[in-house]
């Protein structure tokens, strides 16, 4: 099949896994929700997830600050108000009250939950070697939530430049794979 160069500035867009989340976090008794998509898995038991949480971001200084979070995931029902959280800063803004998402209790950690998200984990952070280096954060998670009766969550996977990949079909390859 014949290709043609992609830009480097766009290889993000074929590799970057998804979904989006967002990602809450508070300190001395304000809270912010802002999107994430560079993520990754980095161990299934206990879970670790490494992130970028860029340091222009106010959510960096309530994250270093706390050294909690938590990573919310958002279905594309709610897509406008996760770009909304994207376009401003917790800095200036109570994204909460101005995009209507509903702040829940967690257990673990004192960010809020987003009653709109269809899973939340509730994250420490335990590794800030890379932080320094590329904003790079590994968190724990400590508590996970899911509603049950999600079993085919249309989640939102950033393609660049406002394009957003839906989740959709399940397909089920089990007895394929060893
Ligand atoms: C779809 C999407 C994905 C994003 N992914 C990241 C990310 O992985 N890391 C990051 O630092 N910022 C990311 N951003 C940018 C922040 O969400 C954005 O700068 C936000 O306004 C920061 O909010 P804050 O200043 O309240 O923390 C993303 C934005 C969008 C819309």
């Amino acid at each position: 099949m014949p290709k043609k160069p992609l830009s480097l500035a766009k290889v993000y867009t074929l590799i970057e896994p998804g979904p989006v989340v967002l990602l809450t976090t508070a300190a001395a008794g304000k809270s912010n929700v802002m999107p994430m998509s560079w993520h990754s898995m980095l161990e299934f038991e206990p879970p670790l997830i490494g992130c970028v949480i860029s340091d222009r971001n106010h959510s960096y200084g309530l994250l270093a600050a706390s050294k909690e979070c938590a990573i919310n995931i958002p279905t594309a029902d709610i897509a406008d108000k996760v770009v909304g959280c994207g376009n401003t800063t917790g800095a200036k803004t109570d994204k909460f009250k101005r995009f209507g998402l509903t702040p829940g209790p967690a257990t673990a950690v004192a960010a809020p939950l987003i009653e709109e998200c269809f899973a939340s984990l509730e994250c420490r952070v335990v590794d800030t070697s890379m932080v320094k280096k590329y904003s790079f954060f590994v968190l724990r998670v400590l508590k996970a939530w899911v509603e049950t009766p999600l079993k085919h969550p249309r989640t939102m996977h950033h393609r660049g430049r406002g394009r957003f990949m839906l989740a959709g079909e399940t397909i089920k390859l089990r007895s394929r794979m060893k």
